[in-house]
């Protein structure tokens, strides 16, 4: 029988999911089915409970029900337990619900791998303290940058953050203003000011010559971040198209044990965004 898989979320007609995971499964020869699905607010744990009864197999899980499905896990990944969050859940032998989250590992395999870049020893800023950067964090620290500074606009989040992952590297945190004088290599905006086409209030001279600049977003127009970057004078910038299709082919490798090949994935969605 065909296997059921799908993402979930409010509003769920958007997403590129579906389009991702089909080009996967043709590509790899597995024979299964992925849908999107619209969830109700505060139905979460009924309706993904329905989606395993009725012998779902997995599901991505994005906004805003990544909360929900890491309380909905019965066993969570070390990287989902340090994330707060899933965006993967998969329903084992055991018929245990199994919870992961592969964000960080797309957002740090499309620097590392699609793009070339290096993350070890660099000064890496990180731009905002929400759920997309706690996701990540653990995933960025892993990849022993020289030192990760949190910077906010609620200087207290940002502490929150650090404080939670002082275990795993030298990291810090900080108000934007307080950034003045300071030099990165790697800054990667996580905020959602690019969703507004906001810019967050960054001081100017804060890239190093040769410094690389990540948007976690990405649209069929440069984001504000990477107009401003460039206008910098980064080196190179890069958007979250690449990390969209990465943290998918992860869930894809959860859940079938093959590694589907992404570049061409990144090329056509590039191209349909165009
Ligand atoms: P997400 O799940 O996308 O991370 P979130 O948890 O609501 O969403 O976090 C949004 C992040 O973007 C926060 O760091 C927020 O800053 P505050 O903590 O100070 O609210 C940041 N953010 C949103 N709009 C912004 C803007 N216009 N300028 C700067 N930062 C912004």
């Amino acid at each position: 029988m065909t296997d059921q898989y799908a993402v979930v979320g409010n509003p769920i007609g958007h997403s590129k999911s579906p389009a991702i995971h089909a080009a996967f499964a043709e590509q790899t020869e597995q024979d299964l089915n992925y849908e999107a699905l619209l969830f109700e607010l505060d139905l979460f744990k009924e309706q993904a409970q329905a989606f395993f009864a009725a012998g779902g197999k997995g599901l991505n899980v994005t906004v805003p029900f990544k909360l929900d499905a890491w309380q909905f896990a019965d066993i969570l990944s070390k990287r989902a337990q340090r994330a707060g969050s899933v965006n993967t859940l998969m329903i084992g032998k055991d018929d245990k619900i199994y919870g992961d989250n592969t964000d960080g590992v797309g957002l740090v395999r499309d620097i590392v791998q699609n793009h070339g870049g290096n993350i070890a020893k660099k000064r890496v800023l990180v731009l905002g303290a929400g759920g997309a950067v706690r996701g990540v964090l653990a995933i960025i620290l892993a990849e022993n940058p020289k030192s990760l500074v949190i910077a906010n606009r609620t200087v207290s989040k940002a502490q929150t953050l650090a404080d939670e992952f002082a275990d795993l590297g030298e990291i810090s945190a900080l108000g934007f203003d307080e950034l003045a004088g300071q030099q990165f290599d790697l800054v990667i905006n996580g905020t959602a000011a690019s969703l507004q086409g906001d810019l967050p209030p960054l001081p100017d001279s804060i890239l190093a010559a040769d410094a690389w600049c990540y948007d976690m977003m990405y649209g069929a127009e440069e984001t504000v971040f990477n107009a401003w970057a460039r206008d910098q004078g980064a080196e190179k910038t890069m958007d979250g198209l690449g990390m969209l299709v990465e943290q998918a082919a992860e869930s894809f490798f959860m859940w079938r044990h093959v590694r589907p090949n992404t570049t061409a994935v990144i090329e056509s969605l590039r191209a349909q965004l165009g």
